[in-house]
Order: C-alpha cells, then structure tokens, then sequence
C-alpha cells in the first residue's frame, strides 16, 4: 500500500525493495549511546557510569528487538504533529516549524517584500537577529525608542518614525511581555504596514484574550536552549492567520512543492511572493528529533510559566516596598506573560549610584544576569553598516538611560525556593547599601 505524502522532502516513494531510505544513513544503536552520554554526561569521578551505560546499552539493544530504528529524521510526521499541536495552543491557522526564530523573520521579511531601501521599524533594545536580515539585504532599518516601564516599543515612536517607505513593524514583546499591541496595529493599519512579532520570549503570552505571536500578520517564536522551553538547544516557529501560510512548507524549503511536479521529474521548485515579488525561499528545516523534544517540552509549558509567573510575583512582592527598585508590571485582566525574563529596575535618583554599580555587586554575590539586550545602535554592525549612531541614539533617550543607569534582568526559572530567597535577600541588601 502506498503511504500518504507527508514530507517536504524525503518523499515517500512507496514500498520497494530498494527504497528511497537507502540513500543515507540510517540512526545506529551507537549513536544513540553517544547522544546518550551527551545528555547524561559522566559525573567526576563515579565509577558507576560505564556500568549503567552497559546496561541500558543492552536494553536498548533489547528495546530494538521489538521496536525498530527510526527511518525518517526530517520535515515527517512529528514535526507535523508539532505544528498541530502549535496550532491548537495559539489558536492560529498556519505554523510551520524552523531551525531558529531569526530564519522565522527571514521568511517574513520575504513575504512582506521587504527590498534594499525599504524601512523597518524595530524597537531600540532587543536582540540583534530581530533586524539580521533587513541589515543583511540593505533595508533601513529604523529604531524606535521604548517604554522605560516595559522596555517594549513606544508606539508613539513608531507613530512618529512611520515614512512612506516603512514596511514592517516588528514589535518584540521583551521578557515575555506583551507590547502595546493595540496601538500598534492601529498604525500598521492606517498605513497599511506588516506587523511581524518577534514573539521569541513569548510563546503562551496573551494579550487581549490573544495569544501573542497571532495579532500581527506573522509570528516568530523561538526554541533556543534559553528559551521557556527548547527543541535540543535550536528551533523556531513562524505562525499566520493570513492565507498565505498555505505556502510555508515551501518557504521553510527551497520552494520545494511535490504537490504539482514538473513532468518526468517528482517535484517542482517555486518562487513565492505574497506583498511584493518573487523571492527565492532558503532551507530552514528543523529536524524530527528536535520536534519530538519540543513536542515533550509543550506538554510542560503551561506548568513552566506558572512556575515563573510565582518567582515574578514573590520578587515584586519582595521588591515593592524597597526605595529605589521599580517592580515591573506582572499580569493582569489584559495581559499574561510567559515570565520569560524579570525585568528589575532601580531608580538611581534614590540611590547613591546606578544599575552599573547594582550589578557588579550581585555579580559579588554570585547573582546572574542576563547581559542581552543593549541598544542595538551601540553594536558596531551599525555603524559598519552605514548608520549615523549617534543620531539615532538621540531619538531613543528612554533606551539609552534605561541601558546606561536602569534595568538588567534576572533569571526566573529553575530555582530552590531557598535560592530564590537568597536572590531577593541580596539584591535588597545591596539596594539598602547604596541608597541615599
Ligand atoms: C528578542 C529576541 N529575538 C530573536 C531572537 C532569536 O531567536 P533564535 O535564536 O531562535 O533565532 C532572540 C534569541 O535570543 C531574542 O532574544
């Protein structure tokens, strides 16, 4: 009997005695003993680990008997059950699954059609790979300055910023917490913009009764090893209400479309175009075993930000009364937020000094922080690139007094209670210590 098509690639060409799967190599109980020891790796000095690993070699190779090795590694049934179950979660038409968030922009980009000269409005302070691809083909990219409350896009800003050749708003909904959305989408509508979420600290962020990633015309999750929950340490997913998800097997690879093969061959390879022209698509696929991963990973989530949204709320308790720290804002009627990262501010005209001093005492204290997200216009790239970045850090002072004298952010999730404690004791200790 002829199985269905499920791929993208790897086509199944049906039962032969001589398959499509003799082409490559095949998963050996070997390597599955090497990634084994990757995961689990020998503790110092324990002499009982090669013995356990001898015996779950033999089972394995007993668990093998009965089972069987798995064929398919790319783009087949479980990265299609995780779209599905992606889809069920965010309550959204279209997602397909990716190497990273950063290639889940890329497709965006591409379907916005997004060309040299064209104009991106991207928020001050977030990560680098928000704007990797308009900086990598030339587009302008144009930063808008933050809310010193969020670190979110100001959309007052954008409103400002908006010429006739912006293209895109890319909002990024920092730590996990949902931007203005509402705001936002006013303008992109009023001059008919794509609004592409950077959603990568966001998958399970609601806003407005919506999940976050599905309000503007696409979303881009992402999976890395930091992120709430990972697909092995890579992985992205870009989502869509607009029909044009229908193209996004394609987009993920090379254009490839079995569904309507050239004659005397089994595929055709297509450009795609949604707003603006044709673009050729890259290869972005993840693997089945990352899907498998994220698939685990998925069943925890809720669980996850639950855990998160406690730490939050015991360190703003904590934090509320303390001259000289701003509490973030936490959830709400309107807004949850997947707690991704805390944001923790001090107002430095209540103490004697600034977050500079702040955070070289926690790192005394052995407190880590998470040193991510700069005002992009300080990163060389920019000015390599042509940006007058002095003049664009005039037109941001919310994110650059914010980077200079505010914010970092601190980690929420695996803690000890009594670690959790003993974070919320220094940090007070050291703010009491430095206040005026
Ligand atoms: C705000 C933000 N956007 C985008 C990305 C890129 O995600 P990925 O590594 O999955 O491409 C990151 C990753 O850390 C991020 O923090």
């Amino acid at each position: 009997m002829k199985k269905e098509r499920i791929s993208d690639f790897r086509y199944d060409t049906g039962p032969a005695r001589i398959a499509w799967s003799t082409v490559g190599e095949k998963v050996k109980i070997q390597d599955i003993m090497e990634i084994l020891k990757f995961l689990i790796p020998l503790k110092e000095k324990d002499k009982r680990y090669k013995m356990q690993l001898k015996k779950v070699e033999k089972e394995v190779k007993k668990l093998v008997e009965t089972g069987d090795l798995t064929g398919k590694l790319t783009l087949g049934t479980k990265v299609a059950q995780l779209e599905e179950e992606v889809k069920k979660f965010l309550r959204c038409k279209y997602a397909v699954f990716l190497t990273n968030a950063t290639a889940g922009f890329e497709i965006a980009y591409k379907f916005a059609g997004l060309k040299p000269g064209d104009e991106v409005i991207a928020p001050a302070i977030t990560f680098i790979a928000t704007i990797s691809y308009p900086l990598s083909i030339g587009a302008k990219v144009v930063l808008a300055d933050i809310d010193p409350q969020t670190l979110n896009m100001d959309p007052e800003d954008v409103a400002r910023k908006v010429t006739k050749k912006t293209k895109v708003i890319i909002p990024v909904h920092i730590g996990g917490y949902p931007c203005n959305m509402d705001a936002i989408m006013d303008i992109a509508r009023k001059f008919d913009i794509v609004v592409l979420e950077d959603a990568a600290h966001a998958f399970g962020s609601v806003y407005d009764g919506k999940m976050i990633g599905t309000i503007g015309h696409f979303g881009a999750f992402s999976f890395h090893e930091v992120k709430n929950i990972t697909s092995l340490g890579e992985g992205g997913i870009l989502v869509t209400n607009e029909e044009i998800g229908k193209d996004f097997s394609k987009a993920r690879f090379v254009g490839f479309n079995i569904a309507n093969p050239i004659p005397l061959w089994l595929y055709d390879v297509t450009a795609l175009k949604w707003r603006g022209d044709y673009f050729a698509p890259g290869n972005h696929s993840a693997t089945e075993i990352q899907a498998v991963a994220l698939l685990s990973q998925m069943k925890r989530v809720d669980k996850i930000i639950e855990k998160r949204r406690k730490a939050a709320e015991y360190l703003n308790e904590r934090f509320k009364n303390v001259k000289g720290i701003i509490t973030p804002p936490l959830d709400d009627k309107k807004i949850k937020s997947t707690h991704h990262l805390y944001l923790f501010q001090v107002d430095p005209d209540k103490l004697n000094g600034d977050i500079q001093v702040v955070k070289e005492k926690m790192g005394q204290k052995g407190i880590t922080q998470i040193p991510h997200f700069a005002p992009l216009y300080r990163f060389s790239i920019m000015k390599q690139l042509g940006y007058d970045t002095e003049r664009i850090k005039e037109t941001c002072p919310n994110a650059e007094e914010v980077f200079l004298h505010r914010f970092t952010h601190l980690p929420l999730y695996d803690f000890k209670k009594e670690d959790l404690k003993y974070m919320a004791d220094s940090i007070i200790e050291i703010i009491k210590g430095v206040q005026k």
